[in-house]
């Protein structure tokens, strides 16, 4: 049953599960034994890697990083804060960066950048939706789910005032819930 407070579904429970298991599949396949180490990026995206992490049959770490944007949007600054980073080393490890969503592609952008300094042997993304309309740099998303329009939705991780993330689905608010306001 849908909750009283979406006003569409946009990603269905089924449709979001039989892509996560194919991009379960389509990982354990690229990566055999090299062993990826899945970094999620809180809080977003830990639906998706509870999910993702069980389509996996191959051995697997996990890493989490927690970020936040300087001043008032990380739409409009493009500059993240790490409010926590990794426990682990990545140097000379393959990894999978793990987003929910990736609507302008700033926050994801930043994150690979230092990422990458740290040398990893390889440095992948596995994103189940993306906001092509809303992209303001390009990203190289290797693991993709769902291109969505621009809306702004809630569920499967994804808030508003950190409400609907346990939702199984992805909707849209009922507008009169958040009147215009954006995040
Ligand atoms: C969301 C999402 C990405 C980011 C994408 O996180 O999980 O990390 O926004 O936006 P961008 O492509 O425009 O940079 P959010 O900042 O809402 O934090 P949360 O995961 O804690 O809800």
């Amino acid at each position: 049953m849908t909750n009283e407070d979406i006003e569409r579904v946009v990603l269905t429970e089924d449709e979001i599960q039989s892509k996560v298991a194919e991009l379960g599949k389509r990982i354990s396949e690229d990566y055999g034994d090299r062993e990826p180490l899945l970094v999620g990026v809180l809080k977003g995206a830990f639906v998706l890697m509870a999910d993702l992490s069980r389509r996996i049959t191959v051995p697997v770490e996990f890493d989490f990083m927690a970020v936040a944007s300087y001043g008032s949007s990380t739409r409009t600054s493009g500059v993240v804060r790490i409010i926590k980073d990794l426990d682990l080393e990545i140097t000379d490890r393959h990894v999978v960066i793990v987003e929910d969503i990736v609507d302008s592609g700033l926050t994801l952008s930043y994150l690979m950048k230092n990422l990458r300094g740290r040398r990893p042997l390889s440095l992948e993304v596995c994103a189940l939706m993306t906001k092509p309309e809303a992209l303001r740099v390009p990203i190289d998303v290797r693991y993709h789910g769902f291109a969505i329009p621009p809306a702004f939705v809630v569920g499967y991780g994804l808030d508003w005032q950190q409400r609907y993330r346990n939702l199984p689905y992805v909707g849209t608010l009922k507008p009169h819930l958040y009147e215009g306001d954006g995040d």
